[in-house]
């Protein structure tokens, strides 16, 4: 192999079936790596499943849903079948997230707020923590966090389950970090900038093309000393 090609990397995506995480698939899949997407509901994943045709035996797809534990531990054992279920991962990007529009205050509900919690915070956690043991030592966890959760940077009362729950999943990095830093793994919060999903709409500012770029560039060239932080897309970092 010639000394310029970096060799394949075994990646995790969440929330892979549109969205930033499918472009993560995409550029995952682009530069040569083994990819393992996960989604709710794979059989009607129809953006992600054509790129496992386009890429024969890099991408595999596998249901995950996020907030739920017993999904996680089902992924676990699923991973675990895998043709090279025993090679270990040396990405896991948590980026499936969910964002309630239009609340307000006064009537913010419980559901909104545990909804948010779940998918946003306890989810890349819980995720996190079962697949420790399949992280290759030195690899990297990229919790895909907002500029919302910063408490630093609040300049009003908006989408408040959201903010909340970023703020939280931004601690669960924080802490992975400890948890896992004696293993050399490098785990960071990436606000991805504001970006043409249906999160984000069609008049944000960056392409998926161009954030996830960016986000790439940003977690290959993250070290250890790095993990713990809280960064953007192009690896600024961000006040808590
Ligand atoms: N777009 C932006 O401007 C922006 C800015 C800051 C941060 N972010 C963050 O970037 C990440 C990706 O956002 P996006 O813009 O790509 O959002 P998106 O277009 O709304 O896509 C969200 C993805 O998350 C998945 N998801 C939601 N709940 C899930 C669950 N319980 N289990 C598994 N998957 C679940 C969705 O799957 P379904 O199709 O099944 O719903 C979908 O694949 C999120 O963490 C978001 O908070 C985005």
């Amino acid at each position: 192999m010639p000394a310029s090609v970096a060799p394949s990397r075994h990646c995790l995506v969440t929330g892979a079936n549109r969205g930033l995480g499918l472009e993560f698939v995409r550029q995952l899949l682009a530069r040569g790596d083994r990819v393992v997407a996960t989604c709710r509901h794979p059989g009607k994943a129809t953006a992600l499943n054509p790129l496992a045709g386009e890429h024969p035996g890099r991408l595999r797809v596998l249901p995950l849903d996020v907030a739920d534990p017993k999904s996680i531990a089902e992924l676990v054992r699923e991973l675990a079948l895998l043709d090279d279920g025993d090679a270990p991962l040396d990405l896991l990007v948590n980026n499936a997230g969910v964002l309630h529009s239009g609340e307000r205050f006064g009537t913010v509900s419980a559901a909104n707020l545990d909804d948010s919690f779940r998918t946003n915070a306890r989810g890349p956690f819980l995720l996190t923590q079962a697949l420790a043991p399949s992280l290759a030592d030195g690899a990297k966890v990229a919790n895909i966090s907002s500029q919302l959760g910063s408490i630093a940077a609040v300049d009003g009362f908006g989408t408040p389950s959201y903010a909340i729950s970023k703020a939280a999943q931004n601690m669960a990095t924080a802490l992975l970090a400890q948890a896992l830093g004696e293993r050399g793994i490098t785990v960071l919060a990436l606000h991805p900038g504001w970006v043409q999903t249906d999160m984000g709409g069609a008049g944000a500012q960056l392409t998926p093309t161009q954030s996830v770029a960016g986000l790439l560039a940003v977690i290959d060239g993250a070290i250890v000393a790095d993990s713990g932080r809280f960064l953007d897309h192009h690896g600024q970092p961000l006040a808590w």
